[in-house]
């Protein structure tokens, strides 16, 4: 079983850059021809959010298409970025919504796993909320499958990263208090996967693993000084592939672009 995980697409509409120079149709473009081209087919794809940059239709409209070329199921999710009517309008007939009121927040099985989706969107805010109808849809979740392994996917990570310019607009730390209390209830969350960040940063919390993805498109700069310069970069993309193996959940990072090799050990 392969769960690839990509991230912070920020698709925008057609002839834009996102910040003036990322061309990020572009970048997703060649993200899905990479998956496409694995060895091994991910059985499931889950964006965790920031899917466009500006919440509007003709950028949904635009990732709809980009999205078209992948054949397994695709479950995206909301960021700060996103926009949840304008989500809706083009997403809004796929079957993971069918259940779902004003957040977009769905359960789905792949192979042996439960992925639990949550919103973490704040309307006008770059910072992320879990209110109190949330939390309850993700207690009644978990309490339904306690005998299968969990993995909770959300956009804003519920750790500090130690960058501070991220740090600041991330999960509510009230509300990644009352998460914790929720999952030190339930031993069988194997990760929580998230975005946001556009780097790959893995932290212990409340007894389980979680991790934020690379961007599909640009990096944040590794700034961690208190003064350091909010920015991004041209780091090379990234994705995450996770595998169920041996009765364990296990991540790898995946480059998106061409790179020398593979060369044979023996020369
Ligand atoms: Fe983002
Ligand atoms: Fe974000």
């Amino acid at each position: 079983m392969i769960l690839a995980q990509i991230s912070d697409l920020h698709i925008a509409e057609p002839g834009q850059l996102v910040c003036g120079r990322v061309d990020t149709r572009a970048f997703l473009e060649r993200c899905v021809a990479r998956i496409r081209a694995l060895p091994t087919r991910p059985d499931a794809v889950v964006i965790t959010g920031d899917l466009v940059d500006r919440g509007t239709v003709r950028e949904y409209e635009a990732l709809h298409e980009l999205l078209a070329p992948l054949t397994m199921p695709v479950y995206p999710l909301l960021g700060n970025h996103d926009d949840r009517a304008a989500f809706r309008q083009v997403f809004g007939g796929a079957p993971y919504l069918r259940h779902t009121r004003e957040h977009v927040q769905y359960a789905f099985n792949v192979g042996e796993l439960r992925v639990i989706a949550l919103d973490t969107h704040d309307p006008g805010q770059p910072g992320g909320r879990l209110c109190a109808d949330r939390l309850a849809w993700l207690s009644g979740e978990l309490d339904a499958v306690r005998r299968q392994p969990v993995v909770i996917a959300m956009h804003h990570p519920p750790f500090a990263t130690g960058i501070p310019f991220m740090d600041a607009s991330g999960l509510a730390p009230d509300d990644a208090a009352e998460l914790a209390a929720i999952l030190s209830e339930h031993g069988n969350v194997e990760r929580i996967l998230c975005g946001h960040l556009h780097r790959a940063i893995q932290a212990w919390f409340a007894g389980t693993i979680a991790m934020t993805a690379p961007s599909c498109a640009h990096q944040v700069a590794l700034g961690l000084e208190p003064d350091a310069l909010s920015g991004f970069n041209f780091e090379p993309p990234g994705f995450l592939q996770h595998l169920w193996v041996d009765q364990m959940l296990v991540s790898h990072h995946t480059l998106i672009d061409p790179f020398p090799g593979p060369f044979s050990f023996s020369g």
